[in-house]
């Protein structure tokens, strides 16, 4: 939650940070760096607020060597302090201005101060892995003697290969005596996952990682890759409750507006999505032909894509996930027309498949199977926007509201509201738009998501953005009650 925020454009507001941090608690993490207090008065609010909380994890807040630093953490009534001084050359030089010898003296003296409070102290001496080894073996020594009880090995800028984290790490542990050696790894290399683990195998005992990744630059290591990695792969046992991750991923994404990316490890949209005939004709045996361990454990759900690359065996299935009962006959039409979409650059959503089924069993349009947008009124409120979405659902004519600083976050939060009274959420859109004439055709794509993780697919075009959303939203609506 420092590191993490430290995002660049990510700000959180008190009441946000207290919604991770219950997350983080009940995900079973074992410690939760709550903030840097020094960075700004609800900051420090919402550390002391956090500490407040009784949680079962231990709160941590970060301070420099400063008195005033401390004195701030201390105040926010932390169980941790988490300390840290720059050691390379290169940040002494330029950073701090100051020698070597004066580095190890500040540590001392603040970490002697901490401890006189009686909170544990975690020592980091920053920019780890581009100082000189001897120094660093010098002053976390000198930390260990002050009373730190964490040493954290931060490799600030990334540049850490695991051989050389390997390395590093036995030799803090070769002098840490019963201190618990950290290593805090960033993500400039696409390295802070397997530093990570470089790191446990050398006999680190606690990693620093964020969810999802986020961290300054290209973030630090991520909690869902290091736990399963570690957890799967190496066979430890973490206390971390698994099958929260998917949701409490979701979570921070949504408060820090930090997108997760589809093909993200562990919690991206695609982790457990197969679309390849091959694929799924073997997932559709087998799950494991195809999926290193169950979604279920991280809380995910496998889906089955139609596209291009679909076979019959996974556009049957996916039917029939749908309500569809086809013949091969048209199941052979119905592939055929998947594949043409594809070919033309569509991404096929379930709303396409359901069109064309529809179309080939003679059935309704799953644009008004059970609901339907009749009309949009629009508002100017000066700053705001106030959006009046006209509905028939279930046969019953409906006037939804929705309120936002653009058409387009009206719509989408009169169609939260729609999706809410079905145990629904919207799980992610996007908006394609093109120049056509004098206008635009805007296509959108939206995801929702029900209770039980299944996502479902939708388009719509239109000529308006935020009616081109709230449609295919509906559309997506209209799949789910034909199944549910
Ligand atoms: O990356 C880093 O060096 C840090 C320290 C404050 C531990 O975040
Ligand atoms: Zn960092």
């Amino acid at each position: 939650m420092r590191d993490g925020e430290q995002t660049p454009g990510v700000a959180l507001t008190v009441d946000e940070k207290i919604q991770i941090a219950r997350a983080l608690d009940e995900l079973g993490v074992d410690v939760i760096e709550a903030g840097f207090p020094i960075t700004s008065p609800g900051e420090y609010e919402a550390v002391k607020r956090i500490s407040r909380l009784g949680l079962n994890a231990s709160i941590c807040a970060l301070a420099r060597t400063n008195i005033k630093d401390m004195e701030l953490a201390l105040d926010a009534d932390v169980d941790r302090v988490h300390v840290f001084i720059a050691t390379s050359d290169i940040h002494l030089k330029y950073k701090l201005g100051i020698s070597r010898e004066e580095a190890v003296r500040r540590a001392v003296d603040s970490i002697e101060f901490l401890r006189s409070h009686g909170v544990e102290v975690e020592f980091s001496a920053e920019d780890a892995t581009r100082s000189d080894l001897d120094f660093l073996e010098e002053i976390y020594s000198a930390a260990i003697d002050a009373g730190a009880g964490f040493l954290d090995i931060p490799d600030t800028v990334g540049i850490a290969k695991p051989e050389f984290i390997r390395d590093i790490v036995s030799r803090v542990v070769s002098i840490a005596r019963d201190r618990i050696v950290s290593v805090h790894c960033h993500n400039d290399f696409g390295l802070a996952t397997t530093n990570s683990i470089a790191g446990v195998l050398a006999g680190a005992r606690q990693v620093h990682v964020t969810i999802n990744g986020i961290g300054e630059r290209a973030g630090n290591a991520s909690l869902e890759e290091v736990v399963m990695a570690l957890k799967i792969l190496y066979g430890y046992e973490i206390g971390v409750r698994t099958e929260k991750l998917v949701e409490v991923s979701r979570l921070v994404s949504r408060l820090t507006g930090v997108p997760v990316q589809p093909n993200k490890a562990i919690v991206g949209r695609n982790a457990f999505g197969h679309e390849s005939g091959i694929h799924t004709h073997g997932i559709l045996r087998n799950p494991a032909t195809y999926e290193p361990f169950p979604p279920e454990l991280v809380g995910a759900r496998r889906w089955l894509a139609v596209g291009k690359h679909a076979g019959s065996h996974g556009i049957r299935a996916k039917l029939a996930e749908m309500g569809y009962e086809v013949s091969e006959d048209q199941l052979k039409i119905i592939v055929s027309r998947v594949k043409m979409l594809g070919d033309m650059g569509r991404r096929v959503t379930d709303s396409d498949l359901a069109e064309i089924a529809g179309e080939i069993l003679g059935s309704k349009s799953c644009s008004d199977i059970y609901a339907r947008v009749e009309g949009m009124r629009i508002e100017n409120l000066g700053e705001r926007v106030r959006l009046a979405m006209m509905i028939t659902v279930g046969g019953i004519q409906r006037e939804i509201y929705g309120e936002g600083r653009s058409a387009i976050e009206a719509s989408i939060d009169a169609i939260r509201k729609l999706l809410r009274q079905h145990d629904l959420e919207i799980d992610s859109y996007s908006v394609r738009v093109e120049q056509v004439g004098d206008g635009v055709n805007a296509e959108s794509i939206v995801v929702i998501r029900t209770n039980n993780g299944r996502q479902i697919t939708a388009a719509s075009i239109k000529q308006d953005i935020y009616w081109a959303i709230a449609e295919a939203a509906v559309r997506a609506l209209n799949i789910y009650s034909k199944t549910y």
